[in-house]
């Protein structure tokens, strides 16, 4: 009922809102003998930080994840896994101007029709800043996919009406926007300045790829990988689309060009996006995030106030102009929570097929 949980046998509950005490996950689910590489996941913390890159909110926070419970000798013990994240430089009194007012393209106007009530305080938990723990959760989801061969990586494709036109890996992690075309991220560089000076923001896509995903992954068909993977991605705030694989571009193919051929060496091409029938086929898994525009700006909007008064907001604090690339480790680590509580659930399918997981 809460909505605060995901995943079925690799299961996180996650908690917090943006100025309280702190924010957390507890992992249920997470097989004991995993090695926990803490610099790892300070290192998936210290991507979706404030303050790393140009479009971001200058709130500064260490983000130091302390593992309260699960860990024993660096090891996972199969017992629940509890991270918390202290949250340290809200500035709580930067939202005092506008708790009366309803932010247009945020969540405030529907938290306060659903329950009733609202943390006003930069977005209570519909704020970004629970996407800590998310992240906190999928770098130990991503270290079980990691002792099983699979990687997850992401770069962006666009950021505003700026699209990267070349993908090189290796300048990725090269230029603050993860962007595989160093041209492409000047002028994001560029587009975002003039935009910031305009008071107003930016959204983009960022494109996700797990490799070496073993098939047979994914459970039809209420759960099928693809299903699972876009319920995970549009579970982050500011996310308004989900692409696999050809995603919206098959629609104007013809069957001839859009079926993966097979040959003995394997399928030749990957129009599925490495899922058919909602389950993996081993071919790379490939997501595409479109992410809309920072809801929070300092340009003047119409809105409404509590009581329903037409009013006029200008939103001051400290906001993000654009949520790429902040949003780049928490695609990651929604794929790594789709995929460790998948492999998992294969276990159970694969009982009786032994073979199938090295
Ligand atoms: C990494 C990241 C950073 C964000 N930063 C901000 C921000 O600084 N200010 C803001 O108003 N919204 C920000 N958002 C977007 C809001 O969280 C989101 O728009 C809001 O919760 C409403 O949900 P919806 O856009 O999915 O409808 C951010 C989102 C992400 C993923």
């Amino acid at each position: 009922m809460s909505g605060s949980t995901f995943g079925k046998v690799f299961q996180i509950t996650t908690y917090g809102e943006s100025h309280g005490p702190a924010v957390g996950v507890v992992i249920q689910g997470c097989p004991p003998g995993i090695e926990i590489d803490e610099a790892m996941i300070q290192e998936k913390l210290n991507r979706r930080r404030a303050g790393q890159t140009p479009g971001s909110t200058t709130r500064k926070e260490p983000d130091c994840p302390k593992i309260l419970s699960g860990v024993f000798e660096n090891k996972t013990t199969g017992t629940p896994i509890h991270i918390c994240v202290e949250n340290t430089d809200a500035r709580s009194r930067s939202y005092e101007h506008i708790a009366h007012l309803f932010r247009p393209g945020h969540g405030d106007f529907t938290y306060e029709k659903k329950y009733g009530i609202r943390d006003y305080r930069g977005g209570g938990r519909a704020s970004a800043r629970e996407t800590v723990a998310r992240v906190a959760a999928g770098a130990v989801a991503d270290l079980l996919l990691k002792s099983k061969g699979i990687s997850i990586t992401s770069h962006t494709l666009q950021i505003g009406d700026v699209c990267a036109r070349n993908y090189d890996s290796a300048v990725v992690g090269k230029n603050p926007f993860c962007c595989g075309d160093m041209e492409a991220a000047a002028a994001m560089e560029e587009q975002l300045a003039r935009v910031k000076a305009s008071q107003d923001s930016l959204g983009g896509v960022v494109e996700i790829r797990a490799e070496k995903v073993p098939p047979g992954l994914g459970d039809p068909v209420f759960d099928k990988l693809d299903a699972d993977i876009a319920k995970a991605m549009m579970g982050i705030g500011a996310v308004k689309a989900v692409e696999i694989g050809a995603g919206t571009l098959a629609a104007g193919m013809k069957g001839s060009e859009n079926n993966d051929q097979m040959s003995d060496s394997g399928f030749l091409s990957n129009n599925a996006g490495g899922i058919l029938a909602g389950i993996s086929n081993g071919e790379p898994i490939i997501v595409r995030v479109y992410v809309k525009p920072i809801p929070s700006i300092g340009k003047k909007l119409s809105t409404v106030t509590r009581t329903g008064e037409p009013a006029v907001i200008s939103v001051k604090g400290r906001h993000d102009i654009c949520a790429i690339p902040r949003i780049n480790p928490v695609c990651e680590s929604m794929m790594a929570l789709v995929l460790a509580d998948h492999l998992l659930r294969q276990n159970a399918v694969a009982f009786s097929s032994p073979g199938f997981l090295p």
